[in-house]
């Protein structure tokens, strides 16, 4: 099943006598609070460099009743959004809020387990960033790493799985979204070796998506009021990029401290039977009720990691029943997101899945936004129970699981976000 399994056992046991040190980073965004002034750095957001939309724009066709409150950073030609026009998939969709739509999301979307990888156990999808949002994905976490100053897509460490630059991943995603002018697409950067919000900046910047971004008008972090799908596809602001571990910069105001913003559940899950729907990060909150009343976005992790010898790889035998929409049995991401619901009163914002295309993920997030999709050029399901896709077009570097390195990187419980 794991063809690289029987090496990374075989150089586990050959390195099990040997200290290993679990490398920095991996927990780097564990539970530290980003509030006080961390959420309130964009105050003066409202300083716009390009003119603001026209009234025009917001002549979308929607009865949307909390509209026209998100957005001052029109960056070029507004468009209204026209009747019948699908906003992230559905027409329906378009007068909700941003908070309102339950986006699925690709976990550490650019770590590949396929041929560019030989199929790495570090690998936590089958299929790119590029086939999740073609399949309807609309949130792409991804892990970066400081590789001699460069801000490197690595899972754990470089050694482990490095999928390229980050800027070259955010010019794909630009090129996907200028041909894709009516989604809405959120980023989540954990950001593993605290990088600068400027030193992501720069490298927004370089690869020209920072145009989308969207910066929230007026009060920021928990007390944002969101705008609709529709009011953010005719600012065309349509990228909202949260990142864990920054204190908010003016200069860079789209660039959204995540736990200002969102909270999340437990993501090292080992069993099928422990997804729950409490609040694991921030601190600063007593539950995951308190956060909701408090403005937050619940994001609900749903990923489960085998555990080898003590070592904890993505799983992906259970992958079946744990993207399943059924709610019928312990583990399925319908069953999970129903719960949360039940518990929270309103569905997950924001929901993380290993293998997105098995299940397939995205019809769970149908089913909470009560949607049935057009426009989408992949199915979001695939039969084969192996990788299938080919090499991306990012360069992807896999040092070799049996590579001492690799057995050190894992010591410890690793391959977590
Ligand atoms: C919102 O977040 C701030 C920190 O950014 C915190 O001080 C405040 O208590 C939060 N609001 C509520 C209602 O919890
Ligand atoms: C929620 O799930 C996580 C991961 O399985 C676990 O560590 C935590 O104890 C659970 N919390 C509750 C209240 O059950
Ligand atoms: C959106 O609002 C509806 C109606 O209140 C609610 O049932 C649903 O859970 C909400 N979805 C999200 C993601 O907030
Ligand atoms: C995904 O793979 C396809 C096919 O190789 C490629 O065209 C695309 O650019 C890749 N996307 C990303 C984000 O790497």
């Amino acid at each position: 099943m794991f063809p690289s399994i029987s090496k990374f056992l075989t150089a586990a046991a050959a390195l099990s006598t040997t200290a290993y040190a679990v490398p920095q980073g991996w927990s780097d965004s564990s539970g530290s609070w980003q509030g006080g002034q961390g959420g309130q750095g964009s105050g003066s957001n409202s300083v716009s460099t390009t003119p603001t939309t026209t009234s025009a724009a917001l002549n979308y066709a929607s009865a949307s009743s909390s509209s026209a409150t998100g957005f001052s950073t029109a960056s070029s030609a507004a468009k209204a959004v026209s009747s019948g026009t699908a906003c992230n998939n559905s027409p329906d969709l378009c007068s909700r809020t941003y908070d309102n739509v339950t986006h699925m999301g690709a976990h550490d979307s650019s770590f590949l387990r396929d041929s560019s990888t030989d199929d790495s156990i570090a690998g936590t999808q089958f299929l790119n960033a590029t086939y999740a949002l073609n399949s309807g994905l609309r949130l792409l976490q991804v892990q970066v790493h400081d590789l001699n100053g460069a801000i490197e897509m690595c899972h754990t460490t470089c050694e482990l799985l490095d999928a390229g630059t980050l800027q070259s991943w955010l010019s794909i995603i630009k090129e996907w979204m200028d041909n894709n002018p009516n989604e809405v697409v959120t980023l989540l950067i954990v950001n593993s070796d605290d990088f600068k919000a400027s030193d992501f900046g720069t490298v927004f910047k370089a690869s020209g998506i920072d145009t989308y971004g969207y910066t929230p008008s007026g009060s920021a972090g928990n007390s944002t009021t969101w705008p609709t799908l529709s009011d953010m596809i005719s600012a065309n602001t349509r990228l909202v990029t949260f990142i864990a571990s920054i204190d908010a910069d003016s200069s860079y105001p789209y660039l959204l401290p995540e736990f200002s913003y969102v909270f999340e559940t437990a993501y090292e899950v080992t069993s099928l039977s422990g997804f729950n729907c409490t609040l694991d990060r921030p601190s600063g909150y007593a539950s995951s009720a308190a956060a909701i009343s408090a403005g937050m976005l619940p994001l609900m992790n749903h990923f489960a990691y085998s555990v080898v010898l003590s070592y904890e790889i993505p799983d992906v035998t259970n992958i079946d029943t744990t993207n399943s929409p059924d709610t019928t049995t312990a583990g399925n991401l319908g069953l999970h997101a129903k719960t949360c619901n039940s518990d929270w009163g309103q569905s997950p914002t924001f929901v993380l899945v290993d293998f997105f295309n098995k299940g397939p993920a995205i019809d769970t997030a149908d089913n909470l936004n009560g949607i049935t999709a057009t426009g989408r050029s992949d199915s979001g399901s695939t039969s084969s129970s192996t990788s299938t896709s080919t090499s991306g077009s990012v360069q992807t570097r896999n040092l070799g699981l049996a590579s001492g390195a690799l057995v050190a990187a894992l010591a410890g419980a690793v391959l977590l976000i």
